[in-house]
C-alpha cells in the first residue's frame, strides 16, 4: 500500500485541470471548465471539471472522481499503476514497500527496465556476426535502411529461438512473472516459460519520455502475422502511443505526417521527413486524435494507397477533424507506400508530393466527382447531394464556406443554392445526432440497469434514503462526523444495498481514523465507476438548499422504519409488519 500522505501529495501537486486537460479539450464554464467525455460518445459537452473540489463528473454517461480516478479510466489502469503514473508526472517518488502475496501487477518502472534490457538483447543479437547475419541483410539490403538509422531507431533482432530471450532476462534479475506480464515470454502446457518474439526483426517502440514501452516484430519472409505486436501492458496503451513521436515531437509543431506504420515512419524520417509518426497496427483512435492536438497545427495523412489505407484514411480525416486539426491527404502513385515511393522516385519527388497535397476535402470531393457523370443531370444531382453531406459535415465554418465555393465552382450550380442544402443537412445531422447520444444512453441504462448497486433496483426506497445520507456525508464534513461518532444513530447494519453499506463503512471508517477522511484514499476500495458514483451523490446534493441536519434526520428515519419492515418479513412476523404499515399510515394521515 502507498502511505496516506503520498496519496494526498499526489493529489495535491496533480492539478486536476491539467492532467484532464491533456486529454480533454475543456473550455471554461463560470468556475468550472467543461468539454466533450473522453468516456462516452458525445457531441454537446456535459462532463465537467470541478476544480474547487478537485472532481470531475460526467451528466451524460456518470462517470465522475478524482484525478485519480480520471487517470486509472483513461489509461486503464489499476489504483496504485494510476498513482505512479500521476507520481511520476509530479516527480515524487513512491517508497518502494515488498507487496504481501497474490501476483501484484509489475510497476510501469518495472516494465520499462525490462524493456530496455530486453532491446539490448535483441540489439546484440543483430549486431553478432553469426545470429543476426540474415536480419542484418534484410534490412540492408532489402530494405535499404543505413546503419545510423538503424541505431537510431533501436532495431534489433530476435533469434529463432525459444528461450534465449527468457534465459537471457532471467538471469538479469527479471522474474517470470514480470517476464509473461511485460509480454516477452509466455508460459508452455508443460510449465516452462518461452520467448514470444522468434526470428523476428524488432522494431521498440519509445514514448516522448524515451521510454521503451512496447515492441513489434516483423518477420523476414511472408509468414504471417507479419507483425507481432506487444499486448497492452501496465506501461503501455496502443491506442495512446504514436511510433516515432519521441523523435517528431521537436519537429512537428507545424506540421505531423501520419503514417501507418513502422517502416514508414522510420523511412520517412530517415529520408528527413523527421516530423512523420504512426500508429501501432490499430486505426487511429479518438486519443490518438487529440494526442496529436497537442504537438502540431496540421497534419498530412500518408497512408498506403490501397483500398484498406482509403478506408483508414476516410477515418482519420473524420477523428482529426473533431479535434480542430486541418488535414490533408497524400496521394501516391507508382507506389504502394511511403518507403517504396521514397526508394523508388527519391526525396524531392517526394518532397513536391508532400508540398502538392490535397486538402481532405478536395481529396474527397474529387472521389465523389469521379464517381458520377457530370454531363447528365441526374449525375450532378446525386453528386450534389453527397458534396452537401460532406460539407455540412465540416465544423468549421470558414471551411465550409471554401468548400461550399469550391464545389458549386465544380458543379456548374450557384452557391447560394448549394448553400441552403448545407444548411438544412445541418440542420438534420444535429438532430441526428442528438437522438442518437440519447438513444445511445438509454440503451446502456437499460442493457446493464444499476450497475455499481444493483441492489438499488429490489428497494428502492430504501436506495434513495441511503443515497441522501451518503450524499450529505460526502458533501458535508459535520454530517460525516455526526454519523461516524454515533452522534445520529445510524449504523452499517442500517443499509441494504451493499454498495451503500460499503460506502457508509469506508466513509466512516475514514472519519474515524487517525488520518481523517480523504476522498481519494477510497480509490483504493472504490472501482472508478463507484468512485463515478460517489461523486454524483455529493454533486447531487451540493446542488440543493436544504442540506441541514433535520434533511439527515429524515433519511436516518427512514432507512431505520425500511430496515424494521425488512426484518418483519424476514422472520415472518406478518402480524408485526401489518402492525408497522399501520402505524406509518397513522402517521403519515396525522402530518397532513
Ligand atoms: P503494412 O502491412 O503496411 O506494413 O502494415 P508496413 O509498415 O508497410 O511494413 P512493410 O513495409 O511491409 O515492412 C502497416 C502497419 O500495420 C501494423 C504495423 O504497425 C504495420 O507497420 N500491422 C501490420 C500489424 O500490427 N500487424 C500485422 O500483421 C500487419
Ligand atoms: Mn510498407
Amino acid at each position: 500500500m502507498i502511505p496516506k500522505e503520498i496519496i494526498e501529495e499526489i493529489r495535491y501537486r496533480s492539478d486536476i485541470e491539467e492532467v484532464i486537460g491533456s486529454y480533454v479539450t475543456l473550455k471554461r464554464a463560470g468556475s468550472n471548465r467543461n468539454g466533450l467525455c473522453p468516456f462516452h460518445s458525445e457531441k454537446t459537452p456535459s462532463f465537467t471539471v470541478f476544480p474547487a473540489t478537485k472532481s470531475f463528473y460526467c451528466f451524460g454517461c456518470g462517470a465522475g472522481g478524482d484525478v485519480i480516478t480520471f487517470t486509472q479510466k483513461i489509461e486503464n489502469l489499476d489504483y496504485v499503476a494510476a498513482l505512479e503514473l500521476l507520481a511520476t508526472r509530479a516527480g515524487i517518488t513512491i517508497p518502494n514497500e515488498p507487496s504481501a502475496g497474490g501476483t501484484p501487477t509489475v510497476s510501469r518502472k518495472r516494465i520499462y527496465e525490462m524493456n530496455l534490457e530486453a532491446a539490448r538483447f535483441f540489439r546484440s543479437s543483430l549486431f553478432d556476426p553469426v545470429l543476426g547475419r540474415e536480419a542484418m541483410t534484410y534490412l540492408v539490403e532489402n530494405r535499404r535502411l543505413s546503419g545510423a538509422t538503424i541505431k537510431r531507431f533501436g532495431l534489433g533482432f530476435a533469434p529463432n529461438d525459444f528461450s534465449m530471450l527468457t534465459t537471457h532476462m532471467r538471469r538479469a534479475g527479471f522474474s517470470e512473472e514480470e517476464l509473461i506480464q511485460g509480454f516477452l515470454s509466455k508460459r508452455s502446457q508443460r510449465g516452462t516459460l518461452f520467448d514470444l518474439f522468434r526470428n523476428r526483426i524488432m522494431f521498440p517502440v519509445i514514448d516522448t519520455a524515451g521510454n521503451i514501452v512496447a515492441f513489434g516484430g516483423r518477420v523476414m519472409d511472408d509468414s504471417k502475422p507479419k507483425y507481432l505486436n506487444s499486448a497492452d501492458t501496465p506501461g503501455f496503451k496502443k491506442s495512446r502511443i504514436l511510433f516515432g513521436l519521441n523523435y517528431a515531437k521537436d519537429h512537428c509543431a507545424e506540421e505531423l505526417i501520419l503514417c501507418e506504420g513502422y517502416m514508414d515512419t522510420i523511412a520517412m524520417q530517415a529520408a528527413g521527413f523527421q516530423n512523420a509518426v504512426a500508429t501501432l497496427g490499430t486505426a487511429i483512435t479518438q486519443e490518438h486524435a487529440r494526442l496529436i492536438s497537442r504537438y502540431t497545427k496540421r497534419v498530412i495523412i500518408n497512408y498506403d494507397s490501397d483500398e484498406a489505407g482509403q478506408k483508414a484514411a476516410d477515418k482519420a480525416m473524420l477523428l482529426l477533424d473533431e479535434v480542430g486539426l486541418p488535414v490533408r491527404v497524400l496521394k501516391l502513385t507508382g507506389a504502394k507506400d511511403a518507403d517504396e515511393f521514397i526508394k523508388r522516385f527519391g526525396n524531392d519527388a517526394f518532397y513536391s508530393l508532400l508540398k502538392n497535397s490535397n486538402s481532405a476535402f478536395d481529396f474527397k470531393m474529387e472521389k465523389v466527382l469521379a464517381k458520377y457523370d457530370l454531363g447528365a443531370a441526374e449525375g450532378k444531382l446525386r453528386a450534389a447531394r453527397e458534396l452537401t453531406a460532406l460539407i455540412a459535415a465540416t465544423h468549421s465554418s470558414v471551411e465550409r464556406e471554401l468548400y461550399l465555393r469550391a464545389a458549386a465552382e465544380r458543379l456548374g450550380i450557384s452557391a447560394e443554392s448549394l448553400g441552403n442544402d448545407v444548411a438544412r443537412a445541418r440542420a438534420r445531422q444535429a438532430r441526428e445526432a442528438r437522438k442518437k447520444e440519447s438513444r445511445e444512453l438509454q440503451l446502456s441504462a437499460r442493457n446493464f440497469g444499476d450497475r455499481v448497486n444493483p441492489d438499488a433496483a429490489k428497494e428502492p426506497a430504501t436506495a434513495a434514503a441511503e443515497d441522501v445520507l451518503l450524499g450529505l456525508c460526502l458533501a458535508f464534513p459535520e454530517h460525516r462526523k455526526a454519523c461516524a461518532t454515533g452522534e445520529v444513530n445510524v449504523t452499517a447494519e442500517d443499509f441494504y444495498t451493499g454498495f451503500g453499506k460499503r460506502a457508509f463503512v469506508a466513509l466512516t471508517e475514514a472519519e474515524n481514523s487517525a488520518d481523517g477522511f480523504s476522498f481519494s484514499a477510497l480509490g483504493a476500495i472504490f472501482t472508478p465507476d463507484e468512485m463515478g458514483r460517489l461523486v454524483k451523490l455529493q454533486r447531487e446534493r451540493e446542488m440543493l438548499q436544504n442540506n441541514g441536519r433535520e434533511v439527515l434526520l429524515l433519511a436516518v428515519e427512514a432507512l431505520h422504519t425500511q430496515r424494521r419492515t425488512r426484518e418483519a418479513k424476514a422472520t415472518g412476523d406478518w402480524q408485526g409488519e401489518l402492525a408497522m404499515r399501520r402505524a406509518q399510515m397513522k402517521k403519515k394521515n396525522d402530518s397532513k
